[in-house]
């Protein structure tokens, strides 16, 4: 609709053309004589530059000036040629209608707001060109993804938002409960029935589900349940960890997508994820893969100084991460969770990390280990409570197969894509320590 500028006449084939357009006002500049009025209606990144005098049918409500930055109109025009250097086209309009006025204190002015200020605006914060650019990159992104997934034949599955299960066994969780009244019989409102630690303890026998849950983590282990079915299977949703970390890699609340293949191995896992990152468009070619124990050599090696002394059997710090992947190339798996799948050596696991430029760690996987007894030898050295594990033990019971899968954070593809430093600026609503406005 606005986007005729960015044809390859800029908008020159379109002279002559009677334009009806809905749309914000990005821009408003007052002349004697006339006014010069830039809309945006979100389908695009280019303002259309409307040109309005006093033969404007509305030109009353411009003059009285009813119409200011943020206000929704609705303009109808013809395309000319314009004086401008900036444009090739402008509207001139010949009737323009108020639909919404925008209040003085529209916090969006021309001068440009730091992103800082804008996560305080972030039902706004769309309507700014950068927004509204990374809102689309996103949605462009979940469509490939779903693309890649169903043309190379995997079965999209939904995992569940609650569940009683840590599928990374790092306590991140964040508990979900019903609302009890307090102190009180009646609550005047949710935030009084919520109950209070010293006040009044939850008897989970008694809540909801019965037991503790939880929101996930993960989906892994709801999507190998499905691929030890239909083979090749992926979700794609929100998760959920309670990890403290302010930083501009981390979200409470994110999306991942989890591909889980079946009959496959480690080799067929990276395949698959470097597969994906090419149709998306954010890989060109393969990626270097260097073990973790030639990770560690390599940091050991470096001249640089660590902050994090690094140590084989430790997990990478993100330093060392940034160090591998900007200064020497590449990356290394991160330290092992139960479900991956022991290697020959007893002390390895086969599971991989891919690390990109300024991101770290993008995707995390593994071969799962599908040996029933490993498997459980596994959660009794971690110390985790197998009867809570008994579907998942199951899938080892009945037709067990080697499988492999990868979780890759949805929000950090983003900002790879779009070279976003903060992941706070890539979801429109971004849930972090202390912050869960909107
Ligand atoms: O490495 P992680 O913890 O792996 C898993 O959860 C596995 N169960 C995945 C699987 O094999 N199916 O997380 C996977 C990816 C990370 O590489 C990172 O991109 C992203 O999820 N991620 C986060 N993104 C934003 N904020 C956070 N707090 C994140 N934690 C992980
Ligand atoms: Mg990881």
């Amino acid at each position: 609709v606005v986007d005729i500028k960015n044809g390859p006449s800029q908008g020159l084939d379109f002279l002559g053309n009677t334009l009806f357009l809905n749309g914000w006002v990005r821009t408003l500049r007052i002349q004697s004589s006339v006014t010069f009025i830039e809309i945006n209606d979100g389908s695009c990144l280019s303002n259309m530059q409307c040109v309005i005098d006093s033969e404007a049918e509305g030109y009353d409500q411009v003059e009285s000036g009813l119409i200011t930055t943020g206000a929704s109109i609705w303009v109808q025009g013809v395309v000319v040629e314009s004086k401008g250097s900036k444009q090739k086209v402008e509207l001139k309009v010949n009737k323009i209608v108020l639909v919404g006025k925008s209040d003085p204190s529209f916090p969006i002015q021309k001068k440009r707001a730091s992103r800082e200020f804008l996560r305080t605006k972030a039902h706004l914060r769309a309507r700014t060109n950068t927004f509204g650019a990374v809102a689309r990159v996103r949605n462009t992104l979940a469509y490939a993804t779903h693309k890649f997934f169903q043309d190379n034949g995997f079965v999209w599955v939904s995992s569940p938002i609650i569940t009683a299960s840590d599928c990374e066994g790092a306590g991140e969780q964040f508990c979900v409960t019903t609302l009890i009244p307090s102190s009180h019989d009646t609550a005047d409102s949710p935030i009084d029935a919520i109950p209070k630690t010293n006040d009044r303890l939850v008897d989970w026998s008694q809540d909801f589900f019965g037991k503790p849950a939880f929101l996930t983590v993960s989906g892994q282990l709801n999507a190998e349940t499905y691929a030890t079915a239909l083979s090749d299977v992926y979700t794609f949703g929100p998760t959920f960890r309670a990890e403290n970390s302010n930083t501009s890699r981390h979200l409470a609340e994110f999306w991942m997508i989890e591909p889980e293949l079946a009959f496959a191995d480690l080799n067929d896992d990276m395949a698959c994820a470097t597969a994906y990152l090419q149709f998306v468009g954010v890989a060109d070619k393969d990626f270097v893969q260097i073990t973790y124990t030639e990770a560690v050599d390599l940091l050991s090696r470096a001249k640089k100084k660590f902050e994090f002394p690094v140590k084989w059997g430790s997990d990478l710090q993100s330093e060392h991460e940034r160090y591998i992947t900007e200064e020497a190339f590449n990356g290394s798996p991160d330290i092992k969770a139960f479900y991956m799948r022991q290697n020959d050596d007893g002390k390895t696991v086969a599971a991989m990390d891919m690390l990109v430029p300024g991101i770290g760690e993008l995707v995390g996987g593994s071969q799962r280990e599908e040996r029933l007894e490993y498997l459980e030898a596994r959660l009794d050295d971690l110390k985790l409570n197998k009867d809570a594990y008994w579907w998942y033990l199951d899938l080892r019971r009945y037709g067990s197969v080697p499988h492999a899968g990868f979780g890759l954070g949805f929000e950090r593809l983003v900002q790879f894509a779009t070279g976003m430093d903060n992941i706070r600026d890539v979801i429109p609503f971004p849930r972090t320590p202390g912050s869960a406005e909107f």
